[in-house]
């Protein structure tokens, strides 16, 4: 965590400030759904990672503020080498992107040579290098699709997207089995509990999800999807199995209806939230700005190899 410069005035209207620096600095803050409320009225854009990545390709700001974990960030740099990034607090990470170290990687890619490579975007630049293509969980399954049926694939890391893939494809996959620890605490009992209370509701969930909570889902989809479906779907109750961030622009877009999130398995701990999202703060994303820092740093080679895998991904969206 980077320690502020100098404390904040405590008089300031931070959302004010954060407006006025954007134009000071031409920069564009994005900000994901899991971020709290307050980020995401004051960002820019607000997004899923698909949508983030792709308004950091377009970009013509001379600065990258990200409102995410740190894999959102990196990729805007690498697809923006000389821009300055920032990252409201260099602790937000992913156990998803943790839980597939380079050199571990490398290892298991060597035991399946001749496989086409495909990463979730919830990866570092490391493995990001080691990959043929990308994907997000919203055009994942379009990703696997494009490449010819006669091609095996190695999918990482996250197992339970690779699974809920490779059911929808019928199309095998040998998958790294790393797995989201937010998104794999949503307790399938709680769920069901929660559809027998509302038995007209309909639910929503992420594909990070387990199958056994998947199982239960009326529809499966990225954050920007389910956002999507909770719109659009006739039911005026929506069970959401994904990060309660999300409920903030739900409940913006549909006033009237009643969304009711997941627990985890632990109901003695917020668990269905991300602690990597949540260590962001308005504050953290004021002094990030203020003083420009801290700011994301790429090897400029391992930015060079991951940059094709991650531009071929949006060219193929
Ligand atoms: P999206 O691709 O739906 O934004 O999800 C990102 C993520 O980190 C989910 O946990
Ligand atoms: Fe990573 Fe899970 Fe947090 Fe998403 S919710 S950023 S996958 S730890």
């Amino acid at each position: 965590m980077s320690e502020p410069t100098s404390p904040i005035d405590p008089g300031l209207d931070l959302h004010s400030e954060i407006v006025r620096l954007r134009h000071e600095m031409n920069a564009v803050v994005l900000a994901h759904y899991y971020q709290e409320p307050e980020i995401q009225d004051a960002a820019d854009h607000v997004g899923d990672s698909l949508a983030l990545a792709q308004v950091a390709a377009r970009t013509d700001a001379d600065v990258i503020v990200f409102a995410g974990v740190h894999f959102m960030a990196e990729t805007a740099k690498i697809l923006n080498p000389d821009k300055l990034v920032l990252l409201p607090d260099l602790a937000a990470g992913c156990s998803l992107a943790d839980g597939c170290p380079e050199d571990e990687f490398a290892a298991f890619l060597a035991a399946y040579p001749g496989h086409e490579v495909v990463s979730y975007i919830n990866c570092s630049a490391a493995t990001k290098a080691m990959s043929d293509v990308i994907c997000t969980s919203g055009n994942a399954l379009k990703i696997v699709d494009s490449i010819p049926r006669d091609r095996s694939i190695v999918f990482a890391p996250d197992r339970h997207l690779g699974r809920w893939v490779s059911e929808q494809l019928g199309r095998e996959m040998v998958l790294w089995q790393g797995s989201c620890e937010v998104h794999e605490q949503f307790s399938e009992r709680r769920l069901v509990e929660l559809q027998v209370t509302n038995p007209e509701a309909m639910t929503a969930a992420h594909p990070e999800c387990t199958e056994a909570v998947l199982q239960h889902a009326d529809f499966i989809g990225s954050t920007a999807a389910i956002l999507n479906f909770a719109r659009e779907c006739a039911a005026d109750t929506i069970i959401v199995a994904t990060e309660p961030g999300i409920l903030h622009q739900m409940q913006k877009e549909s006033p009237g209806k009643t969304f009711l999130t997941v627990p985890g398995a632990d109901e003695s701990c917020n668990c269905n939230e991300c602690p990597y999202m949540k260590l962001n703060t308005l504050e953290k994303l004021y002094l990030c700005m203020r003083d420009r820092t801290p700011e994301i740093v790429v090897d400029p080679l391992q930015a060079a190899r991951a940059l094709a895998p991650i531009e071929r991904m949006l060219a193929l969206s």
